[in-house]
């Protein structure tokens, strides 16, 4: 089934994978291949839920959460709340190899950055500005936010851009809201297991609010003897329920990549008891994507909500697949 090396990310993950396949292919180790990856998409501003161009907190202020796990060595680099370093994912990996750490937060992930001579830049790009300033105006008719007219910004972007994950984000009146993410997992040839996640988190969130993207367990998890797997979407949920921690466990069970994505999600929503998180059916009303990748290979994704699809690269070829959803519309 393997056909070394496989590679499964999130929906926004093609440019990462193809770019990391390519590096594979030139004897770059899986982890730095899939780091080098993401960065493209952190570099890209049109992804307003990763790196550069990723949508502020509520002051305006861009925060970037990542995590990488190597699986053989079994440890972890992480980073949450960085501010003006475009580069999370990378950074994580710095934290990985170069600390005896397994996660740094906040000043002291910006300093570290700076440190390892990291550019240091404003990531609010004008288009993410836009978006915030949107959100800002939406907030209340009794403030002094004059709202733009619907669908337009001051500067002139358009606001529905499309940048929210098929439902991974909501908008509301124009104004996009996202917890869009990039995860990759990648099994190389010789069977070892490689991970990353990448996020601008929450959007307008609370400063210092970190996600489940750099958190081990929640955002990734990887047994080397068993699977990796990844999450994005709402990262209150799955840090509460140990998404990829779960995943993980249900493949060494014997479950199927997919069916232990499924088992996660399962358990996710059975304790989502607050009343204002359920839909109308007592379901989860938002979206949380697992995706799941066997030591055999085993590829497999699934998600809350229909609609959602994941990339695949195997033995050279890429693949959108769509998401197993936990409760199908029909
Ligand atoms: N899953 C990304 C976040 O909630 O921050």
């Amino acid at each position: 089934m393997s056909q070394r090396p496989v590679l499964i990310a999130s929906w926004n993950g093609a440019p990462a994978t193809s770019h990391a396949a390519s590096l594979i292919a030139r004897s770059t180790p899986m982890l730095d291949a899939i780091v080098a990856g993401i960065a493209l998409v952190e570099d890209d501003p049109e992804e307003m839920t990763v790196g550069y161009g990723g949508l502020p907190n509520e002051e305006g202020e861009v925060e970037l959460d990542a995590a990488v796990m190597d699986g053989p060595r079994h440890k972890a680099g992480a980073v949450a709340g960085l501010r003006r370093c475009r580069r999370a994912a990378a950074l994580a990996l710095e934290v990985l190899r170069r600390t005896d750490h397994a996660l740094l937060v906040g000043d002291g992930a910006s300093r570290f950055a700076r440190q390892l001579g990291y550019t240091e830049e404003n990531l609010l790009t004008p288009k993410a500005r836009d978006a915030w300033l949107a959100w800002k105006a939406s907030l209340s008719e009794r403030d002094a936010w004059i709202a733009p007219d619907e669908g337009k910004s001051r500067f002139g972007h358009a606001l529905d851009a499309g940048h929210t994950e098929s439902g991974d984000g909501a908008k509301h009146a124009g104004v996009p809201r996202t917890w869009g993410t990039i995860h990759v997992s990648g099994l190389d040839a010789n069977g070892d297991l490689y991970a990353a996640t990448s996020t601008s988190g929450l959007s307008y969130k609370l400063p210092g609010r970190a996600g489940d993207s750099p958190v081990v367990g929640s955002g990734l998890f990887i047994d080397n003897d068993v699977g990796s797997a990844g999450a994005t979407g709402r990262g209150e949920a799955s840090l509460q329920n140990c998404v990829a921690y779960e995943t993980v466990r249900g493949m060494e069970t014997g479950l199927s990549a997919q069916d232990a994505a499924l088992a996660a999600l399962r358990l996710l929503a059975r304790r989502t008891r607050e009343p204002r998180l359920l839909d109308a059916a007592g379901h989860p009303d938002f979206n949380v994507i697992v995706y799941a990748l066997r030591k055999d290979g085993d590829v497999g994704a699934a998600s809350i909500r229909d609609g959602y699809t994941c990339i695949v690269q195997r033995g050279g070829s890429t693949a959108t697949e769509p998401t197993r959803a936990l409760f199908p519309k029909n």
